[in-house]
């Protein structure tokens, strides 16, 4: 496959088209923005980590039944993947309490949840991705009832098995969002899963091994994303 033009780009990722219109190539960029696009920067090589470490989730998930967009590794920051057209929902998993929802319900972070939250958003930068229920969802022709039905069974065994894929390395999988898209007849998970996606806590320290370093300038972002890395080999 070879990469042709540029289709799309987002603010960490470049969608490449190839010669196949049911494939393309996505790029891994080190560019990160937090708050809706309101703080911008860069973490140097974030690309090549994420790339690795969404490559590497996503062939855990497959071994263990997860349908992913994904096909192959192709080099430090691209990957062949199939050509999906993205449900516009953020399905947002949480095991422990943070980040928004911390604030929103005023419970503090690292409370234990009496049961795993799940929570869609609309993807719409306009609106900043605002938080919905799945009759909004179905009501305003996002999904359907039984998509979404299709997309909760997914996350919950995709939380299941990183959950333990994350506490086996010392990690504690706070909350993450995933993003699914449509291939022919099926939902498939796609996006990534990384740092950038995920709060990840060291299990004995409460370390924060993820993208609040750059939201909340904590320091050392590009090491905690090797850190992370670095455990998944
Ligand atoms: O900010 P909030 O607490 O709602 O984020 C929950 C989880 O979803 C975090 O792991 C965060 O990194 C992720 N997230 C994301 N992209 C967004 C919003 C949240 O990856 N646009």
């Amino acid at each position: 496959f070879e990469k042709k033009e540029l289709m799309y780009e987002g603010k960490a990722k470049k969608v490449y088209k190839t010669e196949n219109d049911d494939y393309v190539i996505v790029h891994y960029k080190d560019d990160a923005t937090a708050f809706n696009g309101e703080k911008k920067g860069t973490i140097e090589d974030k690309g090549i980590l994420n790339n690795s470490i969404s490559c590497a989730l996503f062939n855990m998930l497959e071994k263990n039944g997860v349908e992913t967009h994904l096909v192959e590794k192709l080099n430090e920051r691209d990957q062949l993947c199939k050509k999906v057209s993205i449900v516009p929902l953020e399905v947002i998993v949480r095991n422990v309490a943070a980040g928004s929802m911390a604030k929103r319900l005023g419970v503090e972070e690292g409370t234990e949840l009496k049961t795993t939250i799940y929570e869609i958003c609309y993807k719409n930068d306009d609106l900043g991705d605002p938080l919905i229920n799945d009759y909004h969802a179905v009501a305003l022709g996002l999904t359907t009832f039984e998509e979404l039905d299709k997309i909760y069974k997914a996350t919950e065994k995709i939380n299941n098995l990183l959950k333990e894929f994350f506490i086996e390395r010392g990690i504690k999988l706070i909350d993450f969002k995933i993003e699914f898209g449509r291939f022919h007849d099926e939902v498939l998970l796609a996006d990534e899963i990384s740092p950038d996606t995920c709060r990840f806590w060291d299990a004995k320290t409460n370390e924060k091994l993820d993208k609040d370093r750059f939201r909340r300038d904590l320091g050392n972002v590009k090491g905690a994303y090797e850190e992370i890395m670095s455990r998944i080999k």
